[in-house]
C-alpha cells in the first residue's frame, strides 16, 4: 500500500515537473475573466458590458497599440510596461489600479495573457535609451520652456500649458471617443504618471492611438529632458493639499477667469451638467451621432410619464434656440418653461436645481449656446403614457413602492418634418 503511494506522488512530481510553456496562461486567463472582461471584453476588444459607459474607452487589446511605454512609437511595450500600468492603473480614467488587489506574480500572469491577444507582440518591443537625465534647476526649467516653444506643444496645450493659445484643445482618440489634450498644470491626471521621468517618456514614445505624437528625433536628449523638467514645473498644487487662504486665492483667480471668458464657462457647464449628455443623439455604442452635438433628439422614456425626447438647443433659428431671447433661454433652464408658456415635467430636465445657478453662469450658458453651429432638427413633442398605464404606473411607485425605470435610447428621434 505505502508502495504504491509512493510510486503515485513520484510520477506524479514527475509529470508537474515537465516544463509547460504555457502553464501561465490559463492562469493568466482566469485572473482577466475574473477581473478585466468587465471592461476589456471577453476577447480583449475593448467591449466589456461597461465599455459603453466609459470615457476614454477601455483598452482594445487585439491591436496592440499602447499609450505607456518605454518603447518607439510603433512597437509593443515591454513586459514590465505592462505590469506596471496595471500595478497603478492609469490616472485619470476608470483603469484601476491593481497592486493592493492581486499579488505581483497574478499582475505577471494576466499580463502575459492580454500578450497573446495581439500578433503584434510576435516581435520584441523596441526600448528607447533613456539616459541619465538632466537634474531639474531653474536654469533647465528656463531652457526647457525653449523647448517646449521650439516643438510647438502650444499648439496643443497652450502657451500656459491649460490651453490658452492652442490651436485647439479636442481631438478624437482612434476609438472616436472625445479627448483632450491634458492639462499640463495638473499633472495628477496624468495616465502614465507625473514625474520627470513618465513625462519625458510621454512625449518621446507618443501615446498610441491618440493624438499626442512622438517627440523621438525632434530634440537632444538633453533638451528633451529639460523639457520634462519644464512640464514638471507647470504642476499646479492640488486643491486637497491647499490650505483654506490658498484655496480662497484659488478660487477668485478662476472667478476672474470665468468672467474674461464667459463662452467657455459656458461650454463647460453644458458639459459638466450634463445638458450635452441629454440633448444630444447618440448612437448605440453611445457615441454621440455626427452633426448632433447638442441639437436634441435622445429620446428618454420616464415610467409612468412617457417619452420625452430631448430638445434642440443649436442656434437654428426655426427648430432649436436662434429666436429664442436671452430671457426665454433662462425661463426655460431655471423655471422649466417652455417658450409657449407651457410646463416641462420637473424631470427629465432638473430645472429645480438649475434654479441655482449664478446670473453669470446662467448668462455664460446663453452665450455659450449662442455660438453653437445652427443643425435644422425638429424633435417630436413628448407623448403622454396612456391614462390607464399612468394610474398603474403612479400605483406601483406609491403603494406598492417599486422604482419606475427609465431608459435613453440609440437613435435620433428627431426629423425634418414633424412639428414640436
Ligand atoms: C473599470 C474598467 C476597467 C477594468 C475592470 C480594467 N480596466 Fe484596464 N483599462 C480601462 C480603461 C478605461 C483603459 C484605457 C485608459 C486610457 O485610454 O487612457 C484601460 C487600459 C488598460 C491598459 C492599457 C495601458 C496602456 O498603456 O495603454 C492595460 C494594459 C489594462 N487596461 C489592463 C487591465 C487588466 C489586466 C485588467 C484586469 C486585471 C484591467 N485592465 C481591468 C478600464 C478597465
Ligand atoms: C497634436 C496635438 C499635441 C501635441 C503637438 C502635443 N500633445 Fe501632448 N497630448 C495631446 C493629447 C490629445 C493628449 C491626451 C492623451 C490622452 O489623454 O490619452 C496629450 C497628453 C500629454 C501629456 C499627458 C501624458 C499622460 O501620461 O497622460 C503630456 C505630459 C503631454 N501631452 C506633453 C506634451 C509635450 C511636452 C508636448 C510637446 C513636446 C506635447 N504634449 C505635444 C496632444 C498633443
Ligand atoms: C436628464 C436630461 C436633461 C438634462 C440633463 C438637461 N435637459 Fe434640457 N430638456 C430635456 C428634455 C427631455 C427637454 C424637453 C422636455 C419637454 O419638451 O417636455 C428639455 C428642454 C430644454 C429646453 C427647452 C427647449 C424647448 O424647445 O422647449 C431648454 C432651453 C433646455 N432643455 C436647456 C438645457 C440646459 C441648458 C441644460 C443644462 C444646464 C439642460 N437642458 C439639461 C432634458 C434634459
Amino acid at each position: 500500500m505505502r508502495e504504491r503511494f509512493a510510486l503515485i506522488a513520484m510520477v506524479s512530481l514527475a509529470i508537474s515537473s515537465v516544463p509547460r510553456p504555457q502553464a501561465q496562461e490559463p492562469r493568466g486567463k482566469a485572473l482577466y475573466d475574473k477581473h478585466c472582461v468587465e471592461c476589456h471584453g471577453p476577447s480583449g476588444r475593448g467591449d466589456g458590458p461597461s465599455a459603453v459607459f466609459l470615457v476614454p474607452r477601455p483598452r482594445d487589446f487585439t491591436t496592440g497599440k499602447y499609450k505607456i511605454r518605454t518603447t518607439e512609437t510603433g512597437s509593443v511595450p515591454t513586459d514590465d510596461d505592462l505590469i506596471a500600468s496595471i500595478q497603478r492603473g492609469l490616472y485619470g480614467t476608470a483603469m484601476p489600479g491593481w497592486d493592493r488587489i492581486l499579488p505581483a506574480n497574478d499582475i505577471a500572469d494576466v499580463a502575459r495573457y492580454i500578450k497573446t491577444m495581439a500578433p503584434q507582440f510576435a516581435q520584441p518591443p523596441k526600448p528607447v535609451a533613456i539616459g541619465t537625465g538632466v537634474p531639474s534647476s531653474p536654469d533647465s526649467i528656463v531652457r526647457g520652456e525653449r523647448v517646449y516653444e521650439k516643438l510647438q506643444c502650444g499648439k496643443c496645450h497652450g502657451t500656459d500649458g491649460r490651453g490658452t493659445g492652442a490651436v485647439t484643445t479636442t481631438f478624437e482618440d482612434e476609438a472616436k471617443q472625445p479627448l483632450r489634450s491634458a492639462d499640463l498644470t495638473e499633472p495628477w491626471t496624468f495616465h502614465g504618471g507625473p514625474t520627470s521621468r513618465d513625462i519625458y517618456l510621454r512625449f518621446r514614445t507618443g501615446m498610441m492611438g491618440t493624438p499626442m505624437p512622438s517627440f523621438a528625433d525632434a530634440a537632444s536628449d538633453y533638451e528633451m529632458w529639460d523639457l520634462a523638467n519644464y512640464v514638471v514645473s507647470l504642476g499646479r498644487k492640488p486643491v486637497w493639499t491647499m490650505t483654506s487662504d490658498e484655496i480662497a486665492a484659488f478660487y477668485a483667480q478662476q472667478d476672474a477667469e470665468r468672467k474674461r471668458d464667459p463662452v467657455r464657462r459656458g461650454q463647460q457647464l453644458v458639459e459638466t451638467m450634463g445638458c450635452a449628455a441629454c440633448h444630444s443623439a447618440y448612437d448605440d455604442q453611445k457615441r454621440v451621432m455626427p452633426g448632433m452635438y447638442l441639437a436634441g433628439g435622445l429620446r428618454i422614456r420616464i415610467e409612468p410619464y412617457g417619452e420625452f425626447p430631448t430638445a434642440n438647443l443649436t442656434s437654428d433659428k426655426e427648430t432649436g434656440l436662434g429666436n429664442w431671447s436671452d430671457d426665454e433661454i433662462k425661463r426655460a433652464i431655471t423655471k422649466g418653461m417652455r417658450r409657449n408658456g407651457t410646463r416641462l415635467l420637473p424631470f427629465p430636465m432638473d430645472y429645480a436645481s438649475f434654479s441655482l445657478l449664478t446670473p453669470d453662469d446662467l448668462d455664460a450658458i446663453v452665450k455659450y449656446l449662442r455660438t453653437v453651429p445652427a443643425v435644422s432638427k425638429r424633435v417630436p413633442v413628448p407623448r403622454w403614457t396612456f391614462l390607464p398605464l399612468y394610474l398603474w404606473g403612479k400605483f406601483r411607485m406609491l403603494i406598492l413602492g417599486n422604482d419606475p425605470p427609465s431608459t435613453f435610447y440609440p437613435g435620433n428621434a428627431g426629423t425634418k418634418g414633424a412639428s414640436r
